[in-house]
């Protein structure tokens, strides 16, 4: 029985592949990390990212079969990352995945990373009911949205300029802390006092719209006036200010929209700062809080794949081609 997909994804600085289930179970998993390549350059080197990419595809895609011991036929179709990321590094999944589609008779199918991390919430178990809020926070991206259902989607706001991924990679970076930074920022924060500095909170106000650009330009000016102050109380400050942002809006989403649950999806989920004030901030509203398990919070296959049965369900093929201006409503 086909009864599985292969999700490949290969957007940014993670190859990565997995076999999938219907109901999101994930029977096969690998992921090949390039941190170790990206880390001592502060940020990701899109031409080594490729390279790295091309020279662990095909190991990761065999580690996926050997696993389990499957044989390609038990594949219904292969869902691979079209969009948004670095145009080299899809293009080693996309080319790989068309490759392996051909030669397996297998479909292949271009799938929106965005839609991947929407239902990261739901892998190795069903937690998303709706209509529901959600919170996209990931490296390149900070949206907040509405779903009535599963397929209708309305964003309420998105950020304008940096997103929450990279201001919490650019502040660790001026601490000195390797990217990604996202969890050494989280971890040095718990060591310090967020009372220590009152950092701004743009756009807190009002609205659905996000800004992260003139918090990171306020640490970085602190740390250039006044480097007494110890580092832990710096991330501890910018911590509380960014959650402070992330939770405002989240509440004002769930007092106007009244959903079921709350969704937070994307790298920043798995924070556990923004985990534990989310909880508090549902149980206060009597509001289901759906996680992505902290494994599938970060770049993954599993997610890639399971979105993929959504665009089966919905008739949608899109062609393995690279799209780079994919936004959460398209495919
Ligand atoms: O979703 P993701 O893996 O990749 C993109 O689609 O961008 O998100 C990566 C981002 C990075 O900016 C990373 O620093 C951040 O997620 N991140 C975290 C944590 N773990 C990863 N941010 C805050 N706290 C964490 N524990
Ligand atoms: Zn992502």
């Amino acid at each position: 029985m086909n009864d599985l997909i292969m999700g490949i994804e290969t957007s940014c600085d993670d190859t990565a592949v997995a076999l999938v289930d219907k109901s999101g179970n994930v029977i096969s998993s690998q992921l090949a990390t390039q941190q170790e390549i990206h880390s001592k350059y502060g940020g990701i080197f899109p031409e080594l990212a490729s390279r790295a990419h091309l020279e662990t595809i095909l190991y990761t895609v065999n580690d996926v079969l050997l696993d389990i011991d499957i044989s390609p036929s038990q594949i219904k179709a292969i869902g691979v990352t079209r969009g948004p990321g670095l145009i080299g590094s899809l293009l080693v999944g996309l080319n790989t995945a068309s490759a392996l589609g051909m030669s397996w008779s297998v479909p292949v199918i271009g799938i929106n990373h965005l839609k991947g991390h929407l239902r990261s919430a739901d892998l190795e178990e069903q937690r998303v009911k709706y209509p529901s809020v959600v919170l996209l926070v990931s490296g390149g991206h900070t949206i907040l949205a509405f779903m009535q259902s599963k397929y209708e989607i309305t964003i309420l706001g998105s950020t304008r300029d940096d997103s929450t991924g990279e201001a919490y990679d650019k502040v660790g970076r001026m601490l000195g802390l390797t990217y990604p930074a996202g969890y050494a920022v989280d971890k040095l924060a718990m060591k310090g006092s967020p009372q220590k500095i009152k950092f701004p909170r743009p756009m807190i106000k009002e609205g659905y719209e996000f800004s992260f650009s003139g918090l990171k330009s306020a640490v970085a000016r602190h740390i250039d006036e006044s480097s007494k102050i110890a580092a832990e109380d710096i991330a501890a400050s910018f911590v509380d200010a960014t959650m402070d942002v992330l939770i405002t809006k989240c509440k004002r989403a769930l007092i106007e929209f009244k959903p079921i649950s709350l969704v937070i999806v994307g790298g920043v989920s798995a924070s556990p700062q923004l985990r534990s004030m989310g909880k508090e901030m549902c149980d206060e509203y009597g509001v289901e809080l759906c996680l992505p398990p902290l494994k599938w919070s970060t770049d993954n296959a599993a997610m890639i794949a399971l979105a993929t049965w959504d665009y089966i369900d919905l008739g949608i093929s899109p062609s393995a081609t690279p799209e780079l201006q994919l936004s959460l409503l398209d495919y």
